[in-house]
C-alpha cells in the first residue's frame, strides 16, 4: 500500500476507532494512533499506521484529528495539547449542547471542529453501506471531505455543530419506538401462543406501510396542517381503550399502549379528535 492521501490522526483505538484508523489505512492515508491501552494499537501499526507517544503527539502529526471515545470526559482527555491549525472531527456519540461547547472550546484553541454521527457497526466503516453525518462550519467540511469519505458516506447536516447530536436523538427515538412497539406487539400475540418469528410478515408489513406514509406525514408537520385523510385522532383513540383494556385483561404490560392514549387525549382535549394522527406532533412539542 503507498500512503499518499493527507494525512489523518486517529484518537481513541476502541471498536470504533479501530475500524476509523484501519479505513483510513486502506484508503492510503498516512495514519497516526493513540489509544489510552496501547496494546490496542497492534495491529494498526503492523498494518502501517505510526503509533504516538502522547494525544498531544497525535495531534501534531496531523491536520485532521479525528475522536472516537466512549464519551464527552474521555472526549476532554484525549484532546490535549495546541490545537492551531487543526481540524478536529469528534465521532463520540453525544449530546447537542456538549457539540456546541465542544466546538468553541475548540476554536479558542485555534482549530476547527466537525461533530459526527457514525450510522454504521465498525465493520461496515469503510464501505458506501456506512453513513457518517457530520455539522459544523461547511467549508470545514469541504476542505476534508475527500479525505473522510474513506469512512463511508458523508453527510453533512449544516453549519451548526449541535446538528448531529440533534438528528442522533431524534433517530434513537425513532428506532426506540419502532423496537419497543415491536417487542410490545410480540408480547400480545404470545399470550396466543403466538411466537415473535410468526408474526413477522405483519410486522414487517406493517413497519413498510408506516414508512410509505412518512413523506405525507413529513409534510404535514412542516406545514401545521392535519387533514383526516386517513382517519381521525379520536378513531385512533377508541382503538388505543380497547388495547389497553386487553393489556390490562391478558396480563401484560399496559404502559406503552396508555401513553400512546394519554397522548391522543390530550391531542383531542386541545381539539384535535377530528384532525388527522399528525396532530399529535403538538404533544410531542410540549415539555
Ligand atoms: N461500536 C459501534 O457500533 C458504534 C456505532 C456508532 C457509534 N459509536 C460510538 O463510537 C464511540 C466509541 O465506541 P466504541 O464502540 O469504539 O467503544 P469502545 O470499544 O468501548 O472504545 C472506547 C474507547 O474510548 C477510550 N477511552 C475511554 N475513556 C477514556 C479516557 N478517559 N481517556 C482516554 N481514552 C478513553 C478507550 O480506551 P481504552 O482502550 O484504553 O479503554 C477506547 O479506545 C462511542 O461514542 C459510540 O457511541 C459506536
Amino acid at each position: 500500500m503507498t500512503h499518499t492521501g493527507t494525512p489523518v490522526t486517529v484518537l481513541g483505538l476502541g471498536l470504533m476507532g479501530g475500524a476509523l484508523a484501519g479505513a483510513f489505512l486502506r484508503a492510503g492515508h498516512p495514519t497516526t494512533v493513540w489509544n489510552r491501552t496501547t496494546a490496542k494499537a497492534d495491529d494498526l501499526v503492523a498494518r502501517g499506521a505510526t503509533l504516538a507517544e502522547s494525544p498531544a503527539a497525535a495531534i501534531a502529526a496531523a491536520p485532521l484529528v479525528v475522536v472516537c471515545v466512549s464519551d464527552d470526559d474521555a472526549v476532554a482527555d484525549v484532546l490535549d495539547g495546541p490545537l492551531d491549525g487543526r481540524v478536529v472531527v469528534n465521532l463520540t456519540s453525544g449530546t447537542p449542547s456538549r457539540a456546541r461547547a465542544r466546538a468553541e472550546e475548540v476554536a479558542r484553541r485555534g482549530g476547527g471542529y466537525l461533530d459526527g454521527g457514525i450510522m454504521a457497526v465498525p465493520e461496515a466503516v469503510g464501505t458506501a453501506s456506512s453513513v457518517v453525518a457530520y455539522s459544523g462550519p461547511r467549508p470545514l467540511y469541504d476542505a476534508h471531505a475527500l479525505t473522510l469519505d474513506s469512512l463511508g458516506t458523508g453527510l453533512h447536516l449544516g453549519d451548526d455543530p449541535g446538528l448531529s447530536a440533534t438528528h442522533e436523538m431524534a433517530t434513537l427515538v425513532l428506532v426506540w419506538g419502532m423496537l419497543d412497539g415491536f417487542l410490545n406487539g410480540a408480547a400480545i400475540l404470545g399470550t396466543a401462543g403466538v411466537s415473535a418469528t410468526a408474526y413477522l410478515p405483519i410486522a414487517r408489513t406493517a413497519i413498510d406501510t408506516v414508512a410509505g406514509w412518512l413523506p405525507g406525514y413529513a409534510r404535514q408537520v412542516d406545514d401545521a396542517t392535519y387533514p383526516a385523510d386517513d382517519g381521525t385522532v379520536d378513531t385512533h383513540l377508541a382503538a388505543m381503550a380497547n388495547v389497553v383494556q386487553e393489556s390490562e385483561s391478558l396480563g401484560v404490560n399496559a404502559e406503552l399502549p396508555r401513553l400512546v392514549k394519554a397522548l391522543a387525549e390530550r391531542a383531542a382535549a386541545a381539539g384535535h379528535g377530528a384532525s388527522g394522527y399528525v396532530a399529535l406532533v403538538e404533544q410531542f412539542r410540549t415539555p
